[in-house]
């Protein structure tokens, strides 16, 4: 059964694309006047300050992952587009979702990501290779889109010919949730849905006979208490990983490249002076720019922990967006500042049990394209034909920027 979907849109009523992908003034207005607020609409509460933000995320005694109402729409109902019961991490608690976790952290434990950092290199190395010095670049389509997917599809073990048919069924498997088309949309999921799981089926039964270094080799040893994924499984399984792994930090990239080159276009001379600076600038990317804005909860238990009368049945939307801005937890929140010492206290990757699995590799993905970005060009511009609002598009992140040129000179 396909969740009720809350368009949550009719809560935030953003005037453009534009004011939803930098909404600091929405922040600023909800953090002041409305941190813990009812929205009739969508039958929706919605928490901005930090620390009400981390208990909802946190604190599943009261606030549950197993919902029946939520605000993200990523894959498909259909049976080769839903994750198999054992692996539905994003909709169990505690202790139920330990062991879940726990087949599924066997493809992501300290000693991969250790194996996957030079393959990563050699990706970024590639596609930085790629685009030419004093032009104009569209870093969206030639770094930001390719290399995540380009990045999973390799540490999967999927033959690189194939990456673009890989591309193709993740772009549409996670097309955002959209009232007017959503038939269409999930007609279209279930194709890609049925193509990738086609596809993908045979060289997981191919990898059981011959195991590799990749993530579906790990995911096919994987167990914990006698339990064990069968190859029909470790092909959904793959799909959630996409899902949670690719347009997320597509948009980490992309909105990175944003900030150097608007938010403040000193930065970027700072960073390639001192590369040792690059990790702490992309917390304070994952701190400053809007990532997965929101996350939602429904109260397990009547409570009044965030100061209202909470029901059982109550969804909780709590903006991580909006949690990121409260001065009460980060000094002058609104200025971006690479060097602000707290900034690894975002909530960006969540809190609690579920914080990000992959939050690990995402960091790695950011700081090796940027520094092999820094590495060969000396300096940015932005392009002054550049428009935003005909840039951005509806992603299941919020919105998300379709292009970016920027011109790249490299040092003479
Ligand atoms: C910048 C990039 C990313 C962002 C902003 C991000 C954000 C998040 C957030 C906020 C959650 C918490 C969900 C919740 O509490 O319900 C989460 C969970 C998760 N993320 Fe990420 N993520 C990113 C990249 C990745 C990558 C690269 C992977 C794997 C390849 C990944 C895999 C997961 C998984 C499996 C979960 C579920 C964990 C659980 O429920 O226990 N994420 N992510």
């Amino acid at each position: 059964m396909m969740k009720e979907i809350i368009a949550i849109k009719e809560f935030t009523q953003f005037k453009s694309r534009a004011e939803e992908f930098s909404p600091y003034a929405w922040c600023k207005q909800m953090l002041e006047n409305d941190p813990v607020s009812y929205h009739e609409g969508t039958n929706t509460w919605n928490v901005f300050k930090y620390e009400d933000v981390k208990r909802v995320l946190s604190d599943y005694k009261y606030f549950t992952s197993e919902r029946q109402r939520t605000t993200i729409s990523v894959g498909t109902d259909s049976k080769e587009g839903s994750a198999p019961e054992k692996i539905k991490i994003t909709e169990a608690d505690p202790p139920v979702h330990r062991k879940r976790r726990s087949l599924l952290a066997a493809a992501f434990t300290p000693r991969s990501l250790q194996n996957w950092e030079p393959r990563i290199q050699e990706i970024a190395d590639e596609l930085v290779e790629q685009m030419g010095t004093d032009k104009e670049i569209d870093i969206v389509q030639s770094l930001a889109s390719p290399l995540p997917i380009i990045v999973m599809s390799d540490l999967m073990g999927v033959p690189s010919k194939d990456r673009l048919l890989f591309k193709k069924w993740v772009d549409i498997l996670f097309l955002p949730f959209d009232k007017e088309k959503q038939e269409k949309v999930n007609e279209m999921k279930q194709v890609a849905a049925r193509e990738y799981y086609e596809y993908l089926y045979p060289i997981v039964v191919q990898k059981r006979l011959h195991p590799a270094d990749d993530i579906i080799s790990d995911l096919l040893k994987a167990e914990v208490d006698g339990e064990t994924f069968t190859d029909d499984e470790v092909v959904r399984t793959t799909m959630l990983i996409l899902g949670a792994g690719v347009e997320t930090t597509s948009h980490l990239l992309a909105n990175t490249f944003y900030s150097l080159l608007y938010d403040d276009n000193k930065v970027y001379e700072e960073l390639r002076n001192n590369l040792d600076l690059v990790p702490q600038a992309v917390e304070e990317m994952l701190r400053y720019r809007f990532n997965l804005t929101k996350l939602d909860r429904t109260v397990k238990e009547d409570n009044d922990l965030l100061g209202v009368d909470l029901k059982k049945g109550d969804v909780v939307v709590a903006w991580m967006s909006a949690a990121n801005m409260d001065e009460e937890m980060f000094e002058d929140a609104f200025t971006l500042n690479i060097h602000r010492p707290n900034n690894k206290k975002h909530l960006a990757f969540g809190n609690g049990p579920h914080f990000c699995l992959g939050a690990p590799l995402a960091r790695l993905e950011a700081k090796i394209a940027l520094t092999t970005f820094l590495e060969k060009y000396s300096h940015i511009e932005s392009v002054d034909s550049f428009q935003l609002e005909k840039n951005l598009t509806d992603s299941a992140t919020g919105q998300t920027l379709t292009s970016l040129p920027l011109m790249a000179f490299s040092k003479h």
